[in-house]
């Protein structure tokens, strides 16, 4: 569910013109959405209200400060997988014992700036991070909360790119090796075994690889207590699906439903850390329509949005939904959506049978709330797009389009090659 909707023909973003943004912000642009982001919080918040959970957003869906900082007051927590990450989800006020931190490259900085900011826990993807954890800690007469990320290998059934939990992806440490490592974060002094972590995957569309891999951790849970080792965060990742086509993802009641009867006598504080089911739905990426082009039999819709703004159809062939921001009864076309970069796997939608389009005309990239700013680059020298976000009728930039400055920004000539 999401608050992008037609009024008379027009595309509002809640009760806002996209156009009226776009005179405003120019293209492309990024707009979110406050009320359906807020609702999708509520939706996990309502579901697992109960049984002791935090939400823990992902970080890497979407880290704009302003969507950070509305997440963070209405009680939302941040999992974060960076130095970067643990910065922004702090600056937006996200409570210390509210993040946890993944990630299979943490460097000996990021660790002791999360150690410093006092973090809920670490999630552990390996030995050698276990071991370089406990020596930071030690450095800062500390000790580190931590958990291993255990790799359940359950095929969540999605694409290859973003599957995670399979014994073959580089991600966490096997299940069947997960005693050995726990005795070993036993035997560090400077470590606190505080709990579990999994994350197999992201946009899954089915209840069952969620259920098969809890047995597998509770499983292992058990049998940790019987080793003394007690397991208090049961944190299990992100990966709830969402429509962008016709999909019918499981929602985070049914997540609950599945989830919190095998949890009924376990006493843990459960995790979880969605991020596209958050902000994916809550945020759409507009562009304009530059030039039209026919080669042989195929219309090329050239925008001003492209891969290096939304890279996801370049890089996963992922499916946005492309919608007029005016509805119009133009004749349908079998059109590609293509970008202005130098390459050939630089488009946002292909082979769709849209209206015809015009020259200056708006589109509507949906569901692009998530994966969409925080994978966008500068590549071609583009300056990056504006984001904006919007509450009932007003609507704030929240990130001003980049410049040409912010190209060279940091950089310097060396005096031999000063004019
Ligand atoms: N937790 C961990 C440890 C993760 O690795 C991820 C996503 C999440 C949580 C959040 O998963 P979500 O609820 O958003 O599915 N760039 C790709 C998605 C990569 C996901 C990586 N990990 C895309 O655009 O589809």
């Amino acid at each position: 569910m999401h608050y992008f909707k037609y009024h008379n023909s027009e595309l509002y973003a809640e009760d806002v013109p996209v156009k009226k943004i776009v005179e405003k912000a120019g293209t492309p642009v990024y707009i979110y959405s406050e009320k359906t982001l807020l609702r999708h919080l509520q939706s996990y918040q309502q579901a697992f209200d109960g049984y002791p959970s935090t939400i823990c957003f992902a970080l890497k869906a979407n880290s704009n400060l302003a969507v950070l900082r509305l997440l963070a007051k209405n009680g939302c927590g941040a999992d974060v997988v960076s130095g970067g990450e643990l910065y922004l989800a702090k600056k937006a006020g996200m409570p210390s014992n509210k993040i946890v931190y993944a990630g299979v490259g943490k460097t000996d900085e990021e660790i002791a700036a999360a150690l410093k900011a006092r973090i809920l826990m670490f999630n552990v993807e390996s030995p050698d991070e276990l071991k370089a954890i406990d020596r930071v800690a030690g450095q800062l007469k500390t000790k580190a909360p931590i958990a291993l990320r255990v790799n359940p290998d359950i095929d969540p059934k999605t694409h290859p790119y973003i599957s995670t939990g399979l014994k073959k992806s580089k991600f966490g440490i096997p299940i069947e090796h997960a005693l050995e490592y726990y005795r070993l974060a036993r035997r560090l002094d400077n470590v606190e075994v505080l709990g579990i972590h999994k994350h197999i995957g992201s946009q899954i569309t089915a209840i069952k690889p969620f259920v098969d891999a809890l047995k597998r951790v509770i499983e292992l849970a058990h049998n940790l207590k019987e080793q003394g080792i007690e397991i208090r965060n049961l944190d299990i990742g992100g990966g709830l699906g969402i429509p962008y086509r016709d999909e019918a993802p499981p929602l985070p009641e049914d997540l609950s439903r599945a989830v919190l009867p095998l949890l009924e006598e376990g006493g843990f504080n459960l995790i979880l850390e969605p991020g596209r089911s958050i902000a994916g739905n809550a945020g759409i990426f507009v562009t304009k329509v530059l030039y039209l082009k026919k080669n042989t039999d195929k219309e090329f819709v050239i925008v001003d949005g492209g891969m290096n703004d939304l890279l996801r159809p370049s890089l996963y062939d992922a499916f946005h939904d492309v919608k007029p921001v005016k509805k119009n009864s133009r004749k349908k076309a079998l059109s590609d959506i293509v970008g202005p970069i130098c390459e050939s796997g630089d488009f946002i939608a292909k082979e769709r049978m849209i209206n015809r389009v015009h020259q200056g005309d708006l589109l509507a990239l949906m569901s692009a709330g998530a994966y969409g700013f925080t994978m966008s680059s500068n590549y071609n020298s583009r300056p990056r797009a504006a984001e904006v976000l919007v509450k009932g009728s007003d609507f704030y930039i929240v990130k001003e389009r980049e410049t040409y400055k912010d190209l060279i920004r940091g950089t310097s000539l060396p005096k031999h090659l000063k004019r």
